[in-house]
């Protein structure tokens, strides 16, 4: 496990644009700063289009920022040509997201082993490890069930599983109880806490809703794409 004092996310003067269909740009995120260390556990709140998965793309090397420097465990990730970038996010990031993003004919075993192609493991060491984090997320019994014959907190575990799988050292989170009644939601995000406490594993979550940030130990929050807050989790969302 890495020092606590570690930092693995670093944002320094983040700035991201995208073209506009009739020429110019808008401008999403502007000179966003703030590092995470290793074990940290963050939500990243914000209403709606204040540029939360813009920012989570960038942190998550799904997308590059127009300027700025962006490092991920001291590495600058900037330059980086696109097969790089699926190297890095293969080696350190399990991705959950809101709508869970599995494969609908592929059973639920396959889903949980397929990121595991990439590392060079026998089929059977990716089937041992994808069943050992299926029985982590409670669904060791339902391996040859399709994403479709689950409920929406099964598919999250399942995803969860999966992003498990690669031993990722950081979690990113877009809303991932976003589909989630508020039962299953407040489970999966239990597990979190868990997954954190336990192994360490540095977690950044987006949502744009108070009672889901709580979970978190730090709050940054975005508004009209610039950091207003940036520490421990408030009393209350008034002055946010
Ligand atoms: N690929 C893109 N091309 C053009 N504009 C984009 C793109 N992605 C995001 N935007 C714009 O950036 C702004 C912020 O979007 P973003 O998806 O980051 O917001 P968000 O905070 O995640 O919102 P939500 O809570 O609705 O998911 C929006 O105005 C959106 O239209
Ligand atoms: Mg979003």
């Amino acid at each position: 496990m890495k020092k606590s004092s570690e930092i693995i996310i670093s944002l320094k003067d983040i700035n991201k644009s995208f073209p506009l269909e009739l020429g110019g740009e808008q401008q999403v995120l502007f000179d966003i700063n703030f590092t995470v260390k290793a074990g940290e556990f963050v939500a990243i709140m914000g209403p709606s289009g204040s540029g939360k998965s813009t920012c989570m793309n960038i942190i998550g090397a799904l997308d590059t920022p127009t300027s700025g420097v962006y490092e991920l465990y001291g590495n600058d990730v900037t330059g980086l040509s696109t097969d790089e970038l699926a190297l890095v996010r293969n080696e350190y990031i399990g991705f959950v997201f809101q709508q869970f993003n599995l494969l609908p004919k592929r059973s639920v075993l396959d889903n949980v082993m397929l990121p595991l192609m990439y590392r060079g493991m026998t089929h059977d060491e990716r089937e041992r490890r994808a069943r050992e984090m299926l029985k982590r997320v409670g669904l060791e019994n339902f391996e040859s069930y399709l994403p479709t014959q689950l409920s929406g907190g099964m598919k999250q575990r399942v995803a969860i599983a999966r992003a498990l799988a690669g031993e990722p050292k950081l979690i990113l989170a877009d809303e991932p109880t976003g589909a989630l009644d508020s039962k299953m939601g407040n489970e999966i995000l239990k597990f979190f806490k868990e997954l954190n406490k336990d192994l360490g594993i540095t977690i950044v979550m987006i949502t744009h809703e108070f009672d889901i940030a709580k979970y978190a130990d730090r709050l940054i929050h975005i508004r009209d794409g610039k950091i207003n807050y940036d520490g421990k989790i408030p009393k209350n969302d008034n002055n946010l």
